[in-house]
Formats: C-alpha cells, structure tokens, sequence
C-alpha cells in the first residue's frame, strides 16, 4: 500500500486532533499536531517574561528562536506523542486557555512560521503522516494527496473547548472561551503570513452536527480511496 500525506486544517476546537489522532491510528500513520509547536513556543515566551497580556517583546523571541527545542515523544499508554520543550514534557501545559490566549500572536511571526514548517517538513517527508494545523495543505505539504478543512459554529467549538479545559480542572467561564476560540479565528485567518484559509483542493467537512464516529468513517474512507 502506498504511504500518503494527510492535510487537516480548520478552525480552532474543530475537533481536528482528535480524528487526526484516529485516522493515524487506523492507518499505522505518524500524526503530528502542528498547534502544539505553536503552543510550546508560546509557553516559551510566558515562561521567559517575552509575552504577557500586556506585552510581547516579538525581537527577543525571534533572537531567541534558536534556544526553543520542540520535540514529540510518543507515550504507548496514550497511543498518541507528546510534546517536549527543551527537554520537558509540556502536554499539559501548553493546552491551557492562558496559552491559547497569546498563541496566535506569536504564531503571526514569520520567523516563528519559518522554524516550524522547516520542521513539520522534515517530520513528513516519509509521507505516512496525518498532520494537523492551519496551513499544513496550502503551505506545509502543498502537495499532500489528501486535504481536510474543518469547521463547525463558533459555538459549537466553544462548547467543546470548555469541556474539555473543565475535563483538565481549568476554571474558566464559557464566555471566556467563546472570546478565545473567536479571537483566534480572527487572527488567524487574517494575518499576513500562511493566513487560514481553504486549499482549493481540500474537502470542506461541517462537523456541528456529526458524531466522532460518523468523522471518522468520513475520513478513513476517503483515505482508503486515495490510498
Ligand atoms: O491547533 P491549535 O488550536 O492547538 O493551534 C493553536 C494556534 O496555533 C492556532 O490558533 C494558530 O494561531 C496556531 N497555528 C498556526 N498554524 C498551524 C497550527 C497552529 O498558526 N499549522
């Protein structure tokens, strides 16, 4: 069987990660979830006094560019590989709504774009590789044999990103993460460099009123197509 490269981009909290993670999973594929990149660069810049609400020092970040190792450690218990920074496992950390607060301003950086593409390029050039993002089919993997494009209502994706911050013993309110989950797609899809945005050859998938189940099958069965 041919190994191919599988595209998942959309909106944030549109449950990308976790068919992602299945689909892999079903294929014997290495899923790479491009946002936790994005995620342990930004928990960097908290951690150095860099990014706070109030502030961004966005020259020292990219001076510092070089000092931020990101690496993926796959956990058998977990079935999935989690991320590192600088040598630390950070997979919780990086998953709280403070992160998800700064994380598309520093995602905005060119710089910071140009590090982990040339990575997320490098972790998929064996093909055999589900990953997931917001540029991974216009810009990362152009070429991939198979794209996804996610959506769902705002709130719908809220409503799944407060289950599970609450799942993780976050206190967050609803509104809170509505902001978020809206704010980001703002930014996203609006920055100049890799904005979100449709590769003209991806599938467009409405998720807000389909099952996990009923994704997954989607997915799996258009991958059986292709591959
Ligand atoms: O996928 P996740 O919601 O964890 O991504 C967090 C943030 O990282 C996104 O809101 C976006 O700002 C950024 N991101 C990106 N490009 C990617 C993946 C994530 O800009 N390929």
């Amino acid at each position: 069987m041919k190994k191919i490269t599988i595209a998942i981009d959309g909106f944030s909290s549109t449950g990308k990660s976790t068919v992602a993670k299945q689909l892999a999973k079903a294929l014997n594929y290495v899923y790479v979830d491009s946002g936790a990149m994005y995620r342990a660069v930004t928990l960097y810049a908290m951690q150095h006094g860099i990014i706070s609400e109030a502030y961004f020092n966005v020259d020292r970040l990219v001076t510092e560019l070089d000092h931020v190792q990101i690496g993926f450690k796959y956990n058998a218990t977990l079935g999935f590989a989690e991320v590192y920074l600088n040598g630390k496992n950070v997979e919780n950390d990086i998953r709280t709504l403070e992160v998800s607060q700064h994380v598309s301003r520093v995602a905005e950086i060119s710089e910071v774009r140009r590090m982990l593409v040339r990575q997320q390029q490098v972790m998929g050039k064996e093909k055999g590789v589900v990953m997931d993002g917001r540029d991974i089919g216009t810009v990362v993997f152009p070429d991939a044999e198979l794209k996804f494009f996610m959506t769902a209502s705002a709130e719908t994706r809220a409503k799944r990103r407060y289950k599970e911050l609450l799942e993780r013993h976050e206190h967050v309110s609803y509104e809170d993460v509505l902001k978020n989950v809206m704010s980001r797609d703002l930014i996203d899809s609006t920055r100049e460099d890799s904005p979100l945005i449709k590769a003209q050859d991806a599938l467009e998938i409405d998720n807000s009123d389909m099952s996990l189940v009923a994704q997954f099958e989607k997915l799996y069965n258009m991958a059986q197509r292709v591959i």
